[in-house]
């Protein structure tokens, strides 16, 4: 038995961050922000939206678009750093209960960025050993609510939003996923964290209730870490598997900065094309980019049944991932 990438959606909170807006609230510039990033603009969820109710919306479509019941789904997995609740509940429990899926073994992957690569690598196992048959992996956030708005160095970077896929058994072998690699290296926690509030912090930490979630970035040296480990992977999984770049149809790296996925095509030797690109309008979603930029493709039209994608993702932990996935669903 094989894993299929049956299909996808996504979903985007209506209100937009622009770079204007942000100019009213740090110091910061468009100008600076967009040469540094690649970001014109975010979308922010409403107050009352939680990462539950835009990873639901997602899901809603992917399953449209698989053509399937929803009550075949065996199985939920949520990539998420900003879940609806600390701890407990899952925030994929609380999905499966909005979407009237009861019973189903559910539950959430924490490795920020690299999340939505995990929960395929996952999901491709359990499939792949015949415990499942159709899972539901969602990556949504709303990191909106972790960012402090008064840093400028972090606020200009994150978006909300959410995407999901049916991933599906199939016995064709040209559907399967070919390869999905994952890592993490935990020396390098300090990078990008979350400093407050969990069990590593003391109850008496000054500033716990106020900011205690709030990211936390050292942006210039998980930069540098970015590219190489980004290039590395996505070099490595390539070689493994014997495919040649100019035979990625797409290559759908993790949305965090422009000049970080112009390295890594530049290494890979991709033509543009190749590139999905859509740090401009959305910024970095964390686990939801990779759905979300596999999303807007499909939505263009420029998915097709077969077509072979390269994801590649890099995040706080710190984690890494890419996959080879041909798409097993029909096109737009
Ligand atoms: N506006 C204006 N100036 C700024 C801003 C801002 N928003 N932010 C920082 N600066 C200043 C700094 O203070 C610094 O000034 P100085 O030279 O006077 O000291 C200068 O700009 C350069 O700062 P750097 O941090 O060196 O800027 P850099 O070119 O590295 O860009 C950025 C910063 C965009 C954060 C970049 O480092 C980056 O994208 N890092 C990687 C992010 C990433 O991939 N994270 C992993 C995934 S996220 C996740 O897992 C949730």
């Amino acid at each position: 038995m094989y894993a299929a990438f049956r299909s996808i959606g996504a979903y985007v909170p209506t209100k937009i961050l622009s770079n204007a807006d942000l100019e009213r609230m740090v110091d910061t510039s468009d100008e600076w922000i967009f040469k540094r990033t690649g970001i014109k603009e975010r979308h922010i969820a409403a107050e009352n939206e939680t990462t539950s109710d835009m990873g639901v919306e997602a899901a809603k479509i992917a399953i449209e678009r698989a053509g399937i019941d929803k009550n075949q789904i065996d199985m939920v997995i949520c990539a998420t750093i900003s879940p609806d609740y600390f701890c407990m509940p899952s925030t994929a429990t609380i999905i499966a209960d909005k979407l009237g899926l009861q019973k189903v073994m559910a539950y959430d992957i924490s490795a920020a960025c690299t999340g939505f690569v995990y929960a395929l690598s996952v999901a491709k196992a359990f499939i792949e050993s015949g415990m499942k048959k159709n899972v539901l992996i969602i990556g949504s956030e709303k990191l909106s609510a972790i960012t402090d708005y008064t840093d400028r160095g972090t606020c200009i970077l994150f978006g909300d939003g959410a995407g999901a896929a049916i991933i599906s058994a199939t016995s064709a072998q040209s559907e399967a996923i070919i390869d999905v690699h994952t890592g993490s290296d935990g020396a390098y926690a300090d990078l990008l964290m979350t400093p407050n509030g969990g069990s590593g912090s003391a109850h008496d930490e000054p500033n716990r209730e106020e900011a205690g979630c709030f990211m936390k970035m050292k942006g210039n040296e998980t930069f540098k870490v970015a590219v190489r480990t980004l290039t590395s992977d996505v070099v490595a999984i390539l070689e493994e598997n014997n495919i040649a770049s100019s035979a990625i149809k797409h290559f759908i790296p993790h949305q965090a900065n422009y000049r970080i996925i112009k390295a890594v095509g530049d290494a890979l030797n991709l033509e543009e094309e190749q590139v999905v690109l859509t740090v401009e309008k959305y910024g970095n979603t964390s686990g939801a980019s990779i759905p979300m930029a596999i999303n807007d493709i499909y939505e263009s039209g420029r998915l097709q049944e077969g077509d072979l994608m390269l994801l590649d993702a890099f995040g706080g932990g710190l984690t890494w991932g890419s996959a080879l996935v041909p798409f097993a669903g029909k096109g737009k």
